[in-house]
């Protein structure tokens, strides 16, 4: 058996914070008004992930990179489809996002990108998502919410979340967030500059500033079998009963 113990030595005052982990299941809320940059976060977001369906529900000129566009869920049917778009004509949305949602569910390891949370869980979906947000994590499934007011959608959305990424809000919008995940976010998220987003890591109650551009400094990737086989809470001591088991291969689905 290997171990590497957490290292006991206090951080020196000036290092910045290092990059915490995206686990895969673990689900993001990007939030902040319109044009605060939330679209174009997530577009740098995605790159952390290898299976991710995005449901775009309104125009915008942000590009994903390496993305294919389809209207409907039946490009999730091939399997070498892994970075898919899905933006479903106005008519046919609440049939094409339930759908989506399903694959999603029965398929697992998706991460799901949810542009407007409040409009999708307006066009009835919120059985879905809500089964996606609490019982996601043991199928490998992440969602990502964006949102522009956290006052407009419910509470439990939040109480699911383990990082919380948030462009300038204000008043009842920065309570309910302080309210939902914790005090210390309150001045940060006050005094933030244009493209700047505070970060809430739930599960250390540490909070980061960074931009789209600075993302890597914030957020760090485990591969993902490494992921599979470490299901064990972060900043705890590393332990390998199994080295072989770090050789594995990534199954899909
Ligand atoms: N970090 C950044 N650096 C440079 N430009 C940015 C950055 N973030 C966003 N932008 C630009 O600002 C504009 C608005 O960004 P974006 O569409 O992501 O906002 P949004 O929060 O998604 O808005 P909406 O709620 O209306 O969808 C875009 O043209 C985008 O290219
Ligand atoms: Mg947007």
């Amino acid at each position: 058996m290997l171990m590497f113990p957490k290292p006991h030595l206090p951080p020196l005052a000036s290092d910045p914070k290092p990059p915490v982990h995206w686990r895969i299941g673990e689900h993001v809320a990007v939030i902040g008004t319109t044009g605060t940059g939330k679209t174009y976060l997530i577009s740098k977001l995605v790159d952390f992930r290898e299976n991710v369906v995005i449901l775009r529900t309104k125009p915008d000129d942000i590009e994903f990179e390496g993305f294919r566009e389809f209207r409907t869920a039946k490009c999730m049917e091939d399997w070498r489809n892994n970075r898919l778009l899905i933006r479903p004509k106005y008519e046919h949305q609440p049939s094409v996002v339930y759908e989506v949602l399903e694959n999603v569910w029965k398929m697992g390891r998706w991460t799901v990108v949810v542009d407007e949370f409040f409009y999708v869980q307006r066009l009835g979906m919120m059985r879905s998502l809500e089964r996606l947000l609490t019982q996601g994590r043991s199928k490998r499934i992440s969602l990502v919410l964006g949102m522009q007011r956290p006052v407009q959608v419910t509470r439990f959305a939040l109480s699911e979340i383990s990082h919380l990424m948030a462009f300038r809000v204000e008043g009842r919008d920065l309570r309910t967030l302080k309210d939902s995940t914790h005090p210390d976010i309150f001045e940060p998220t006050k005094s933030l500059q244009k493209y700047q987003f505070m970060h809430y890591h739930v599960a250390s109650k540490s909070t980061r500033i960074g931009t789209a551009q600075t993302l890597q400094q914030v957020l760090k990737r485990l591969p993902e079998t490494l992921d599979d086989v470490m299901d064990i809470p972060q900043d705890s001591a590393i332990v390998i009963d199994e080295p072989r088991l770090l050789g594995i291969q990534r199954r899909r689905f």
